[in-house]
């Protein structure tokens, strides 16, 4: 009987010993020399690996550390009710979704997260995708094409950029939250008009800063956007269930409706699950069903998650509580930090910069302060810009004030050496 068996002189056999093909050993070669610039520029990034996680504290490498790092800003990712209708859901419909949402993946779950985010924005319909990441490239993309431009704030998130360059529309940057340079730059662009369809503008900014914490002046921005008769398209990953008097996000705070806007936010961060969601017109949402290729083309988000986000959202409609001790947590933290001296100005919100310049000082600082386990990585070019290297604190609801103390102290000896 002929062998199953590969020969063992196959290129493509799995042993250990096979030899990589040149192709590939050149590529490896290529990435290694990439690596190693990296290294020598302190850009090297690593996974850091955790063993256990309690609350804001988790475990690494045996060492327990205070993590001021996380998104999960109300702390309802290990909320009880919210890891049961998980489980609940697991048991119910399995642990993946099976397929996208167009073909079978759309379930009775699916259907109550957008009705209810919808209504929780006060919008007629709401997608949901399976990141926040895709939820900007797919919208992004199916709103511009080569006719269009696309203006976005010089720190907007990656996903941001990204889905703006993918788009293939004309890519204008604009200075940060620098709204009357916006109104020059709107004034100033031609409107194309190809195969009948006037051009598109479209200004993409963030509710709340991921890496500085600050506001886009969102009040001012939507003004100009309309007297240009652009669109807004605003990503409030950051500010969405956590902002505003009911947690309406950042339109909420700045009196802004949500209508004004193009409104996008994540399920992966205040509530605590993962997906990401565009809120707005039925014809909006139906246009998005119908040509957002990052919707259409990926497995539906899994119903554990979505069940997961449907019941931390029911919890923030319904308890106030952790959207208060957080606020209470961010007065804390910002008076503690302004009460440091050395340190640039905080812009007053869940997510705190702590501005060091090179990529050096912050990796030694990060360091030292996971040594008094403190967890704060350093964050650096790309994700921000060169010269501005910085640790981004995040503080959640789950954060006590004690544990602001000790990070004040570590902080203080770490910035002040001269004041042990
Ligand atoms: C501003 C902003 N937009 C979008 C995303 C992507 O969202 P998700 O993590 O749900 O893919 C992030 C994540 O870091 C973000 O900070």
């Amino acid at each position: 009987m002929a062998s199953l068996a590969p020969p063992n002189s196959s290129p493509w056999s799995c042993a250990k010993s096979s030899p990589i093909i040149p192709p590939l050993q050149r590529f490896l070669a290529d990435a290694e020399e990439d690596l190693a610039g990296l290294r020598d520029r302190e850009l090297l990034r690593t996974l850091t690996t955790i063993e256990e996680v309690r609350g804001v504290k988790v475990r690494v490498a045996g060492q327990w550390l205070v993590s001021w790092c996380t998104n999960d800003y109300l702390g309802l990712s290990q909320h009880p009710q919210v890891i049961q209708a998980a489980c609940e859901a697991a048991q119910r419909w399995g642990v993946g979704a099976r397929a996208s949402r167009l073909l079978a993946g759309s379930t009775t779950l699916h259907a109550q997260l957008e009705a209810r985010l919808a209504a929780f924005f006060g919008a007629e319909s709401a997608l949901v995708f399976p990141s926040g990441y895709l939820a900007n490239l797919g919208t992004l993309g199916a709103l511009l094409g080569p006719e269009d431009v696309v203006l976005v704030d010089r720190l907007a998130h990656a996903s941001l950029i990204d889905a703006a360059r993918a788009s293939r529309a004309r890519l204008r940057v604009f200075p940060h939250n620098d709204v009357a340079e916006l109104a020059r730059l709107l004034a100033r662009l031609p409107r194309r008009a190809i195969a009948g369809r006037r051009g598109r503008r479209i200004v993409v900014s963030e509710g709340l800063f991921s890496m500085d914490g600050d506001r886009a002046p969102l009040a001012q921005l939507a003004d100009v956007v309309n007297a240009h008769e652009a669109l807004l398209y605003l990503d409030d990953a950051h500010g969405a269930f956590v902002l505003g008097s009911s947690g309406r996000g950042s339109p909420q705070q700045a009196g802004v409706p949500h209508a004004a806007m193009i409104y996008m936010g994540t399920l992966g961060k205040a509530l605590g699950a993962q997906g990401g969601f565009v809120v707005g017109a039925q014809s909006l949402i139906r246009f998005l069903q119908n040509r957002a290729r990052h919707f259409l083309y990926a497995t539906a988000l899994a119903t554990p998650l979505v069940a997961a986000a449907l019941e931390a959202l029911r919890l923030v409609e319904e308890d106030p509580a952790p959207r208060a001790r957080l606020a209470q947590r961010v007065r804390q933290l910002q008076a503690t930090l302004a009460s440091l001296t050395d340190l640039p100005r905080f812009a007053p919100s869940h997510i705190a910069p702590i501005v060091v310049g090179s990529a050096r000082r912050a990796r030694a600082l990060s360091a030292s302060l996971w040594e008094r386990g403190v967890w704060a990585p350093a964050i650096r070019p790309p994700t921000v810009p060169a010269g501005t290297s910085r640790l981004r604190l995040s503080v959640t609801a789950l954060h006590t004030e004690e544990q602001i103390g000790e990070l004040a102290d570590a902080l203080r000896d770490q910035l002040n050496p001269a004041s042990q």
